[in-house]
């Protein structure tokens, strides 16, 4: 299985924090899947890099029979306590525990631009049947507030070792890939209600920052702190929600 270094480690130490830290998916998101990707009652949909299953329980409400494959074990583990009953596999995007033709939809929240992009996009081709459909969704910080972009400077370390959503070509990426058609994007807004506790959880959770030593760590999260110390209790984290699908031909 090939899993980034800083994936394994900071994912692995991280898990609980990533639970209360981070954020849902607007409602639409689902709606969207619904609609564009016919994931419903009775269809297979496996997500991939399924972490906690912040995704994966809005989904299993729609009566699709969700699987989802994460490649950290401690992820996994809070997964299953958080959506019981859903099969939980340990697999990679690039090599997908499934037989060829066998799902209706392949969806991936957060978690793309951690994926050798062609093999993972090859890998959900082989597992989609004709007619069935890849998204993927981010939930990306709403930097044109002030100290929503203070946060992002203080955690987006220009030396950090992972990729972005941002460093990504999403449409030219599936154009080079004849299985798939054009990529279709939709944009909502989600604000997440949150305290101090629980937007130091969502820093501490970033993979490159749960993977430095705890010194660092607490630092940082002082850091947090002082930023929002003039806020209300409970205050607003806003997001722009991108959602991109498109159909295996
Ligand atoms: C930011 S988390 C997203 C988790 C979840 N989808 C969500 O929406 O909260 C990124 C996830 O990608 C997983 N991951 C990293 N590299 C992967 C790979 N090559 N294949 C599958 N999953 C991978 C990590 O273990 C982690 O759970």
């Amino acid at each position: 299985m090939r899993v980034a270094d800083v994936a394994a480690r900071g994912f692995g130490s991280a898990s609980d924090a990533y639970e209360r830290g981070r954020p849902s998916y607007p409602p639409e998101v689902v709606s969207c899947l619904a609609g564009g990707l016919a994931v419903a009652s009775g269809s297979i949909v496996v997500e991939v890099a399924a972490g906690t299953g912040k995704l994966t329980r809005l989904l299993t409400p729609t009566g699709a029979r969700v699987v989802a494959v994460e490649p950290v074990a401690a992820m996994r583990e809070v997964l299953v306590e958080q959506v019981p009953g859903v099969p939980v596999l340990a697999g990679v995007a690039e090599a997908l525990p499934l037989a060829g033709a066998s799902v209706e939809a392949v969806v991936v929240a957060q978690a793309f631009h951690w994926f050798e992009v062609g093999p993972a996009l090859a890998e959900a081709a082989r597992v989609l049947r004709s007619g069935g459909g890849l998204a993927m969704v981010w939930n990306d910080r709403d930097v044109s507030v002030p100290w929503v972009a203070e946060l992002s400077a203080l955690i987006e370390w220009d030396d950090r070792p992972v990729a972005s959503y941002h460093d990504g070509d999403w449409a030219g990426a599936v154009a080079d890939v004849a299985a798939f058609g054009p990529l279709v994007h939709r944009r909502f807004r989600l604000d997440q209600e949150l305290d101090v506790a629980t937007l130091v959880d969502r820093v501490l959770s970033t993979s490159y920052i749960a993977a430095r030593p705890r010194a660092e760590q607490a630092a940082l999260a002082d850091q947090v702190r002082r930023l929002v110390a003039g806020m209300p209790e409970r205050f607003a984290l806003p997001y722009r929600t991108d959602l991109y699908w498109c159909q295996r031909r």
